[in-house]
C-alpha cells in the first residue's frame, strides 16, 4: 500500500510512524511530503507541552470534564474519552524511544499548569517542547526504512476520481517550490497534516507556513468541514511592533504564576472569572480584546516579576526572547496582546482520522476530529497530534487498496508572473478583514461585510487562476481565500454564542467575562 502525508509536523510524522510493529517495509511505503523542514512547523514552536494525567491525584475523568467545559459544550464526548484516556500511556511511548520531559527532585515527571485545567497536566520539556518531539520523532522517520521524505513540496490540490462505488482521492499534485516542477503523485492513501492557518490573521503565533493548505484543498475537493467558526485566540502573544512575526509568551508563565496587567497597573483577570488568569483562552482574550478597545491601547501588560529567578530557569527560550530585545521579565511587566493561535475546526473526521472522502484522512490541527468544540484546552493539540494517527495508522491497516497505481509523473515547469507586491497587498486586506470583521469580538454586520470582501478576493483569485497565474504566492493566496470564506460562512451561520465565537449581535448583548464558555441560547 502506498500513502502519502502531507505535512511533517507531530501528526504527520505520527501517523508514518505508525503502531508499534504495525507497519513495516513492503506493507506500507509512506511518502511524507512538506513544503519545508519539520523545524518550521508549529509543531515545532510549541512551548507548552503535551496535556496527560500523570498525577495520582489527577483522573482521565476530570481531564474529559475539563476538555468538555472548555470546548463549551461542542466536543464529541466519545471522542474526548478515548483521546484523554490514552494521555499517560502516550507519554510512555514517547519516553520509550527517547523523549525527555521535565521532572522534579524525585524524578518523577513534572506537570505545569495551564488555563482550563483543573490540575497541574501539562508534561514539558522546559519551554520548548515542541523542538523535543520534532527531535525524537524525526530520529524515528530517519529509521524507518519504508518512509521517504521530500521537505519542498507544496501540496496543491486532491486527485479525486468517480465511479460507480462513488468519489475517492487518490493522490495529490503538488510543486517542488525549488524548481518549479508540479508533480502527480498516486497513493492508495492521502493523509493531509497541513497544520493551521493562523496566517489569515493580521497577529499570529503560527510560523509563516501555516495557511490552511489542507482544509483549502479539502474545501476545493468538496470534503466537508466542521467548526471553522471556533478560531482560538492566544492571549499573551509578545507586543513587539519592530519585529515581523509574533512571539508567543506561553501559557505555562501564567500557570507559575504570572498575572496580567490593565495600563494602570491593575489586575485585568480578578473578578471575571473563578479561574482569574487562568480562564479559558477565549474569556482572557476576549477581557483583553475588550480592554484595549475601551482604553485605545495596542497591549496590556503581563507581570511576571512575581515568579522571580524562576523564570531563567524554567522559561530559558522566552527568557532569551525577551532579553534580545532588552527586555527583562524578572524585572519589569511583559506587553502582550492576543493573537490567533489555533483553528479549533477543520475538515471533519471521525476519531481514526477519516474524512468524509473515501482515500482521504486528516489529523492534527488541518482536521476537526471533535475533540476540541468551541475552544481548546491547553496542550490537549499535541495529544491529539500524537493520539489520532495512531489510532488512524492502525485503521489503514485494514484499508481498502487501490491495485495497480500509475507511475508519478511531472506535468512541467509553473510560470512565476512577478505579480508578488500585487499578491502581498491582497494578503494584507485578507487579514485586516479578518482580523477586523472575524477576530475575538465579531458582529452580523462585520461577518456580512467580510463574506462580500472575501468572495471578491474569490471571485479575483479564480480570474488570475485563469489567466494563467502560478506563483507561490498566489497559491498561498489561494488557500488563505478559501479558509478565510470558510471561517466567515460558518461564523454567520453560528445560532448561539459558544467558546472563542462571540457575535455581539447574539443573545445576551453584553459580554461580561463570567462564564462564558457555556451554551448561551
Ligand atoms: C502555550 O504554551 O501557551 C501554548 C500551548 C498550547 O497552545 O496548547
Amino acid at each position: 500500500m502506498k500513502v502519502i502525508v502531507v505535512g511533517g509536523g507531530v501528526a504527520g510524522m505520527s501517523f508514518a510512524r505508525g503502531p508499534s510493529g504495525l507497519m513495516g517495509p513492503g506493507e506500507v511505503d509512506i511518502q511524507l511530503i512538506s513544503k519545508a523542514p519539520p523545524e518550521t512547523s508549529n509543531s515545532h514552536a510549541a512551548q507548552g507541552g503535551v496535556a496527560a494525567v500523570i498525577h495520582p491525584s489527577d483522573s482521565w475523568e476530570q481531564h474529559r470534564d475539563d476538555t468538555i467545559a472548555v470546548g463549551a459544550g461542542r466536543c464529541d464526548v466519545d471522542v474526548v474519552e478515548r483521546v484523554v484516556r490514552k494521555g499517560p500511556a502516550c507519554i510512555q511511548e514517547l519516553l520509550n524511544i527517547g523523549a525527555r520531559f521535565d521532572t522534579d527532585t524525585q524524578g518523577r515527571l513534572s506537570a505545569a499548569s495551564e488555563g482550563g485545567h483543573h490540575a497541574p497536566r501539562v508534561v514539558h520539556h522546559s519551554d520548548h517542547t515542541g523542538v523535543e518531539l520534532v527531535r525524537v520523532l524525526q530520529e524515528q522517520m530517519r529509521n524507518a526504512n519504508n518512509i521517504t521524505i521530500k521537505e519542498t513540496l507544496l501540496a496543491l490540490d486532491l486527485l479525486v476520481t468517480e465511479d460507480k462505488r462513488g468519489r475517492r482521492c487518490y493522490g495529490v499534485r503538488a510543486i517542488d517550490i525549488h524548481s518549479g516542477t508540479v508533480h502527480e503523485l498516486y497513493a492508495d492513501l492521502v493523509v493531509l497534516a497541513t497544520g493551521g492557518a493562523g496566517q489569515v490573521f493580521r497577529h499570529t503565533t503560527n510560523p509563516i507556513g501555516a495557511t490552511g493548505s489542507g482544509v483549502a484543498m479539502a474545501v476545493r475537493a468538496g470534503v466537508p468541514l466542521r467548526d471553522m467558526a471556533f478560531v482560538q485566540f492566544h492571549p499573551t502573544a509578545l507586543y513587539d511592533p519592530q519585529r515581523k512575526g509574533t512571539f508567543l509568551i506561553s501559557e505555562a508563565v501564567r500557570g507559575a504564576g504570572a498575572v496580567l496587567l490593565q495600563p494602570d497597573g491593575t489586575r485585568l483577570m480578578e473578578g471575571l472569572n473563578p479561574t482569574a488568569d487562568l480562564a479559558p483562552r477565549n474569556v482572557v482574550a476576549r477581557a483583553m480584546h475588550t480592554v484595549m478597545r475601551e482604553q485605545n491601547v495596542p497591549h496590556v501588560w503581563l507581570d511576571a516579576t512575581r515568579i522571580g529567578k524562576r523564570f531563567v530557569q524554567q522559561f530559558p527560550t522566552i527568557m532569551a526572547h525577551c532579553k534580545a530585545i532588552g527586555l527583562d521579565p524578572i524585572k519589569e511587566p511583559i506587553p502582550v496582546m492576543p493573537a490567533a493561535h489555533y483553528l479549533c475546526g477543520g475538515i471533519r473526521t471521525d476519531v481514526q482520522g477519516r474524512t468524509a472522502l473515501a482515500g482521504l484522512f486528516a489529523l492534527g490541527e488541518c482536521a476537526s476530529s471533535g475533540l476540541h468544540g468551541a475552544d481548546r484546552l491547553a496542550s490537549n493539540s499535541l495529544l491529539e497530534a500524537l493520539v489520532i494517527p495512531r489510532h488512524a495508522a492502525a485503521a489503514v491497516m485494514v484499508g481498502e487498496q487501490l491495485g495497480a497505481l500509475p507511475e508519478d509523473r511531472e506535468l512541467g515547469r509553473y510560470i512565476d508572473t512577478g505579480s508578488t507586491a500585487a499578491i502581498a497587498a491582497v494578503v494584507a486586506v485578507l487579514r485586516d478583514v479578518m482580523t477586523d470583521r472575524v477576530g475575538i469580538l465579531r458582529d452580523d454586520a462585520g461577518l456580512c461585510e467580510a463574506i462580500l470582501e472575501l468572495e471578491r478576493m474569490h471571485v479575483k483569485v479564480d480570474r488570475a487562476w485563469a489567466a494563467g497565474e502560478r506563483s507561490l504566492s498566489f497559491y498561498e493566496l489561494r488557500d488563505m481565500v478559501a479558509v478565510g470564506r470558510a471561517i466567515c460562512e460558518q461564523a454567520i451561520a453560528e445560532p448561539r454564542n459558544a467558546g472563542t465565537h462571540w457575535n455581539g449581535d447574539l443573545v445576551p448583548q453584553t459580554h461580561n467575562q463570567q462564564d462564558l464558555t457555556f451554551d448561551r441560547a
